[in-house]
């Protein structure tokens, strides 16, 4: 379902009320990673050269409902003033009669953040005084926090109850690529999956495993799949209760003509440390006492291969223990890779804090098609769950179909169009 975005909205002169997600990391006081600051300045911008009042709200890790000095929004102001060239101030608090006066204070075409919202319990609550309070200070509200829709908060579902409620630039191209990816994806499509546990990928491979043609699975959790094939994995990461379910999907995967691929060769560390004894072994031969650490260059080779045909693919998890370099060749491989195809044309759809850490640090996010700013927030999309920030947002009304109108005679259905 199409949702408004913030260019169906009359905004002009208006106070508008601004989800973003600016929960990003701040490390000395300093914004360490600033993408999803950069990801919602198109529509700020926007906004802003509508000559709308911009009332930004956010919120920054997880305070639990308590003032936590390193958790105010501060660092991200300064990073965001400094991105729009103009000072954008914080309040003290979200609620208060300072804030409200401060609100009023501003004119057409400013700016001001409200400090955390989850210094108050009320936002993850959604209680609905607080949510009447943040709808008070706007006539209009926006969501462009695509990394928070999967959270039912008084600033993601309460407050869009309360006002005219549209999509930001942002949500709309996070909606369009990843609807894209689940509904009309350019054939063949392959999904490479990776990250440390399985069980928080088994609603998505389920999900997706209507979708695509292949699958590329590494990272910790592709041990719990070898188990599920009956070799063992020494000390390695597994999930011993995901087994089963592990079963199921490659069963699956089979009975779908799915082609699922699993690692097999492997880098084996005998500690996941930096500078740890490690070696290359066959899947099924990873030694007792060691842990997998990182896909192996057969297997490298073995997905660059099975990517050469598609035309669209969806990457979400590090294909090793990335953190540590020596044990991040098969991710920076992948990320490489994926850079190239996408140049050459293939639709790459990027989600997940590591696999786009990768690509931040070989300097290749600007190649993909889309990277997402939501980590939990895509997964739960490409699971095919309705995300309650979206759900609440309006839609764009359906036109009647010109072929469902009855007319009135045939000499008029044949008569021109009159312009
Ligand atoms: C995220 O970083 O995934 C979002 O900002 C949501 O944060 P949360 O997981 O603390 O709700």
């Amino acid at each position: 379902m199409e949702k408004l975005t913030v260019r169906d909205a009359d905004v002009a002169g208006k106070r508008v009320l601004l989800r973003v997600d600016f929960n990003v990391p701040i490390e000395d006081g300093k914004v360490k990673d600033d993408s999803r600051i950069r990801a919602s300045i198109p529509t700020i911008r926007y906004l802003l050269e509508q000559n709308a009042v911009v009332i930004l709200m956010s919120h920054l890790g997880r305070p639990n409902g308590k003032v936590v000095e390193s958790a105010r929004l501060r660092a991200v102001a300064e990073r965001l003033s400094g991105l729009l060239r103009s000072r954008v101030p914080v309040t003290g608090d979200a609620l208060g009669i300072g804030t409200s006066d401060a609100i009023g204070r501003l004119k057409p075409g400013q700016i001001l953040m409200l400090e955390n919202l989850r210094f108050h319990g009320a936002e993850e609550a959604n209680d609905p005084d607080f949510a009447k309070t943040l709808a008070s200070y706007g006539e209009v509200y926006v969501n462009d926090a695509f990394g928070t829709a999967h959270r039912a908060h008084a600033s993601t579902v309460g407050v869009p109850a309360l006002l005219p409620a549209y999509a930001g630039l942002l949500m709309e191209r996070e909606i369009r690529n990843l609807s894209q990816l689940l509904e009309a994806p350019k054939r063949p499509f392959a999904a490479v999956i990776g990250g440390a546990k399985v069980s928080t990928k088994i609603a998505v491979l389920e999900h997706l495993m209507t979708k695509v043609d292949t699958f590329l699975i590494g990272g910790g959790m592709a041990n719990t799949f070898l188990v599920a094939k009956g070799m063992t994995v020494g000390k390695s990461l597994l999930e011993k209760d995901r087994v089963a379910d592990a079963a199921r999907v490659l069963a699956a995967a089979e009975d779908q003509g799915v082609s699922f691929l699993l690692p097999s060769d492997v880098v084996v560390a005998k500690e996941v440390t930096r500078g740890a004894e490690h070696k290359i072994v066959p899947a099924h031969k990873i030694p007792n006492s060691w842990s997998v650490v990182d896909i192996g260059p057969l297997t490298r080779q073995a997905f660059a291969e099975a990517l050469e045909p598609a035309r669209t693919v969806f990457w979400n998890g590090p294909l090793g223990v990335f953190e540590v370099p020596t044990f991040g060749d098969g991710t920076r491989a992948m990320a490489r890779d994926l850079a190239r195809r996408a140049e050459a044309g293939t639709t790459v759809v990027v989600g997940g804090g590591d696999s786009v850490a990768a690509l931040e640090e070989l300097h290749l996010t600007s190649k993909m098609t889309h990277i997402s700013t939501g980590g939990g927030a895509s997964l739960e999309f490409l699971e095919g769950r309705e995300l309650p920030g979206i759900a609440v947002l309006q839609h764009r009304p359906v036109p009647p179909r010109a072929a469902k109108r009855k007319p009135a005679s045939k000499a008029k259905a044949k008569a021109p169009a009159v312009r």
